[in-house]
């Protein structure tokens, strides 16, 4: 698959008055078409920083970003890169900005000029893609949280992205509102071919990933796939992560000299291998 999003040497720096922080150091990620990536590490660790530079609302202090090959340096571009990187943040209340949903949702194409025509049909696709379509003439304020985060999502799909990048999206909501979205993003990749960034600090939501990249103090510590990454319960440990309840549990009955395969992440994987 071609490559969509790659960072070479990306360095980025708060600065407040005389005080500098050090928030990415020599980030060098590639992320292909189609690819469901998650981000994981502690609080701190740069996660947000980096998601933040993949669609040119910061740009490095130092090093390079390129989205389809266009440098998010690149000025004339950025309404090009804008629309192809879409972003869904932590709080749901503060993403939406009208007073419908289907106007909520078509915001973001109206900025873009798309004719109004072309508009009802990508406002309703995005909210079909949501499972939200028959909530398009309620009120946002009304829905739930994982409603809302979904409508957020419809919002950056009305602009036909190729890549969507949820920055703990599921942090404030219910475990209801949180399957809801996880089960949206998943099909978004899986049936849409949508590549998917997420970032979270929820391990289970990491299981369904085609690959894992951990961060600490600015730095990709590790990358590999679900079952490679949480093999090593010792180190994600010391980093200061959990470990999804079935990687736990396997860990705590190999120590107990009970015999399960490596890898073993899903409910069901478990049931499977101690009840065969
Ligand atoms: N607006 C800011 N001003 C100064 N420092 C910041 C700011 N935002 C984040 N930081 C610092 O940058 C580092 C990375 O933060 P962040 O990217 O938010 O991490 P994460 O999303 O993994 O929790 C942390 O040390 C954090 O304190
Ligand atoms: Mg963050």
């Amino acid at each position: 698959m071609p490559t969509l999003i790659e960072t070479q040497n990306l360095c980025y720096e708060y600065k407040h008055e005389n005080e500098i922080t050090i928030a990415l150091k020599n980030i060098n990620i590639s992320i292909d078409e189609g690819e469901f990536v998650v981000i994981i590490g502690h609080n701190g660790s740069g996660k947000s920083t980096l998601a933040k530079h993949l669609n040119a609302l910061f740009l490095p202090s130092k090093g390079d970003v390129w989205i389809k090959g266009m440098n998010t340096r690149n000025e004339e571009q950025l309404w090009s890169i804008r629309q192809q990187v879409g972003m869904v943040f932590q709080n749901p209340d503060n993403q939406l900005v009208a007073t419908i949903v289907e106007e909520d949702v078509a915001f973001g194409p109206e900025n873009l000029g798309v004719p109004s025509n072309e508009i009802v049909k990508r406002v309703e696709d995005s909210l079909k893609a949501v499972n939200m379509l028959q909530y398009r003439r309620h009120a946002p304020h009304h829905l739930s949280g994982g409603q809302k985060q979904r409508i957020a999502i419809a919002g950056v799909l009305a602009m036909l992205p190729s890549c969507i990048v949820l920055d703990e999206p599921t942090a404030m909501l219910d475990p209801l509102g949180r399957k809801e979205v996880m089960d949206t993003i998943i099909d978004l990749n899986k049936s849409k071919g949508m590549t998917v960034i997420h970032v979270t600090h929820h391990m289970e939501e990491a299981i369904e990933a085609d690959r894992i990249i951990v961060m600490a103090a600015g730095e990709v510590v590790q990358e590999g796939t679900p079952k490679t990454i949480f093999s090593q319960v010792n180190e994600l440990k010391q980093l200061g992560l959990d470990v999804p309840q079935m990687t736990e549990l396997a860990f705590a009955l190999k120590q107990q000299g009970i015999h399960v395969p490596e890898g073993v992440l899903s409910l069901e994987e478990m049931v499977n291998c101690l009840c065969p």
